[in-house]
């Protein structure tokens, strides 16, 4: 990840995330997370500046945080030290968290960062040796059947009433990678990389590391849901993230 790139995407998702995340993505994420016991051990996979671990922490749950970005884990301890939660961060790779035990966490859960991660089935092996027997693990991704990167857009078709809003995709079923360029602030152009993994990738992965899919989402906009791109309506209907929850099978001798 390039240089300012982190510190901008801290400062943009704030102390709530932004718009997508605050009146879409996010409620979905809880939906099947749901409330959590006061003192569960929570993972928070590619946690960005951390404003959901906070969120957690605030509400009583003892937070890990993990993130690739130097800056994006000096933004969530400065908000930690500004004001402690009791949340520890580590800038490390998703995949490899030797400093963390076996079977120490409830829950895990990746917000919109799973599909950022260039080693996803390591990081998802990762999470099943961290999660205690019939620990959940659930996150969000753009939904790999109607948001893959550059090969999907809306296309409104004029007719002669309103126009008629399709979905176009034009690549599924074989994982690849994007490149996304963002204009940061001081004028330069950060580039990031997506990787887009078919809907069975993700069966095949959670169940050869242990898991069992337990519940799956297809988030809404809520109230307050904006965008200068897509109208409301379209993603009503097509929906462009995928929220999936998945059950820690109990170990057998082989763990
Ligand atoms: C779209 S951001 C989401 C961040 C945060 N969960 C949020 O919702 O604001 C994706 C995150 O994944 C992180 N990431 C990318 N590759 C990673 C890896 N191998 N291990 C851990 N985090 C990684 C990025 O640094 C970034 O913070």
């Amino acid at each position: 990840m390039e240089e300012g790139f982190g510190a901008w995407y801290g400062e943009k998702q704030g102390e709530t995330g932004d718009n997508w995340h605050r009146t879409l993505i996010d409620p979905g994420l809880f939906a099947l997370l749901g409330e959590l016991p006061r003192g569960t051990r929570v993972l928070d996979l590619g946690c960005g500046n951390g404003y959901l671990a906070r969120r957690l922490a605030g509400r009583g749950a003892r937070v890990v945080g993990v993130d690739l970005s130097d800056e994006l884990i000096e933004a969530a301890r400065a908000r930690e030290r500004a004001e402690p939660l009791g949340i520890d961060y580590h800038r490390a790779s998703a995949a490899a968290l030797p400093m963390l035990a076996d079977g120490s966490f409830d829950a895990a859960f990746a917000n919109m960062s799973l599909m950022d991660i260039a080693p996803a089935a390591a990081a998802v092996r990762e999470v099943a040796r961290l999660l205690r027997s019939g620990g959940r693990f659930v996150f969000s991704i753009s939904h790999p059947c109607f948001d893959v990167d550059r090969r999907s857009s809306f296309v409104p078709e004029p007719g002669p009433g309103a126009p008629t809003v399709y979905r176009k995709v034009t690549a599924y079923r074989v994982p690849h990678s994007d490149l996304y360029d963002w204009p940061l602030p001081d004028g330069r152009t950060a580039r990031t990389v997506g990787y887009h993994r078919p809907l069975s990738w993700y069966f095949r992965e959670l169940r050869d590391a242990g898991f069992v899919v337990t519940g799956l989402g297809e988030p809404a906009p809520t109230d307050g849901f904006v965008s200068r791109r897509i109208a409301r309506e379209w993603i009503e209907e097509i929906p462009l993230h995928l929220v999936l929850e998945a059950r820690r099978e109990p170990r057998t001798g082989r763990g």
